[in-house]
């Protein structure tokens, strides 16, 4: 990579909110929090793409459990940086939740309006429990009410990228997450 890249993509974001190690450190907590929770249990962790990707990969290394996980994709039919509550399934899981103690892998929970269709449309096909974990939570935009049973951070009303977060699908890998600077405070 050119170092032009590396100067473009930092351009591209205001601060660094989280850093890496912070974020690190943080899901270990949370990892290991879920170890104990679900001990002598069989958890399947159901993660949203593609913003979840990145903290589901980091976090069940973490958990020390025996576990299963699957991913879901949700779209809304609103513009690109906020829901608009009309969501659908675009893909859905492999897995039947039936019997399973599912746990719901979010990377924010804004509007809560996504995580809400997703309690109401997975609590529907008969798991055992259905619990949920945000890596990031904005609860100055919440619209619905949305039980968070795990929750990494609270952050302000910023608009956040990197570690799986994007704008426009892009940013995703950037390690840490940061604040983009044409959206910052939207
Ligand atoms: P909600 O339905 O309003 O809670 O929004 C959840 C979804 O909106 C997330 O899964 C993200 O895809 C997107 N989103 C909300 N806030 C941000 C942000 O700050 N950065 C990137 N994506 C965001």
């Amino acid at each position: 990579m050119g170092i032009h890249d590396a100067v473009s993509r930092r351009a591209a974001v205001e601060s660094v909110l989280l850093d890496s190690r912070t974020i690190q450190r943080r899901v270990c907590e949370l990892g290991a929090q879920i170890t104990r929770d679900y001990a002598g249990k069989f958890p399947h962790l159901v993660a949203t793409l593609k913003g979840a990707s990145i903290f589901l990969a980091d976090l069940v290394r973490s958990i020390e459990l025996d576990l299963s996980f699957d991913f879901i994709t949700v779209t809304s039919y609103g513009d690109a940086t906020e829901s608009s509550g009309q969501l659908r399934i675009m893909k859905d899981l492999d897995e039947t939740l039936e019997l399973r103690h599912v746990l719901l892998v979010e990377d924010i929970v804004d509007t809560g309006l996504t995580l809400s269709y997703l309690l109401r449309t997975l609590g529907a096909r008969r798991p055992t429990s259905l619990k949920t974990v945000a890596l990031l939570n904005k609860p100055s935009r919440r619209k619905v009410h949305v039980p968070l049973d795990y929750v990494g951070f609270n952050i302000p009303d910023f608009f956040v990228v990197g570690y799986g977060l994007d704008y426009a699908q892009r940013y995703r890998n950037l390690p840490d997450i940061c604040i983009l600077r044409t959206a910052a405070g939207s």
